[in-house]
């Protein structure tokens, strides 16, 4: 049975105190469900986060890591100082990464083995630009997000991966993929990994899809066969919005 998940991706959003209002407000209107929840809050606020979520069924993710253990790279954090502050899982790839960071394939590549070396879970973004689906090239950059940064892997290490399928014009815009364009590169991403790996493994990873998700597109969405859940961006920092999001799945 594949993992059922939504994560509330904050990005450069919520000081300490909007930290702390968000998570109670999340904390009070989330009720029992077999869907894990995540929130990926900035970096200030993730020990605080944790701390506040210790005793709560809610994961506390970072939005990003380094792939050095440690050294002269001023400004960033390690695996192993988020693994120390409670933090086990980590969204690496995201587009705003790669389009204003310059983070490209091989650069990931390195941070999938730095975590993994670290026994974290990653949740892998990737997704095409507008451009590429217009030309109909949507296919073929997927696979190859894929191939560059997640097949070097050995076939165990994809228990500790999630996959986010975020089509870029669909991230911040309003304008989410439909459930059948959705579905249609879900199944794609799925054949893909058992084409490479097997059939067992590309059955077990979740996939989950970013892009414009909302309390009223979500339920059509995440009713498809191949979608697992959500990466939710603007929606998440609403807790009535999530939760809602939350429920659709
Ligand atoms: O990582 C999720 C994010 O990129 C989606 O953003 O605002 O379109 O839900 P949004």
């Amino acid at each position: 049975m594949r993992r059922k998940i939504v994560a509330g991706n904050w990005k450069m959003n919520n000081d300490l105190a909007q930290t702390e209002s968000l998570i109670s407000g999340i904390r009070k209107k989330l009720k029992k469900t077999d869907v894990e929840v995540m929130i990926a809050p900035p970096f200030t606020n993730l020990f605080a986060a944790f701390e506040a979520l210790r005793q709560s069924p809610i994961e506390v993710v970072a939005q990003n890591m380094h792939y050095a253990d440690n050294g002269a790279y001023t400004g960033e954090i390690s695996a192993e100082m988020l693994k120390s502050i409670g933090i086990s899982t980590v969204i690496l790839g995201h587009s705003e990464r790669r389009a204003y960071f310059g983070e490209d394939d091989a650069l990931l590549a390195k941070k999938v083995d730095s975590a993994l070396k670290n026994q974290m879970t990653i949740i892998f973004c990737f997704g095409e630009e507008l451009a590429d689906r217009k030309s109909e090239n949507h296919f073929k950059v997927v696979e190859n997000q894929l191939k560059n940064a997640l097949f070097h892997l050995p076939a165990e290490a994809w228990k500790n991966i999630i996959l986010a399928y975020e089509p870029v014009w669909a991230i911040g815009t309003g304008e989410t993929a439909s459930p059948e364009q959705a579905q249609e590169m879900h199944y794609f991403i799925r054949e893909t990994i058992a084409e490479k790996y097997t059939d067992k493994i590309s059955d077990y990873v979740s996939i989950l899809y970013g892009g414009s998700v909302k309390p009223n597109n979500a339920e059509e969405i995440f009713s498809q066969p191949d979608v697992d859940g959500g990466l939710i961006g603007g929606a998440s920092l609403v807790a009535e919005d999530f939760i809602a999001i939350v429920k659709a799945l």
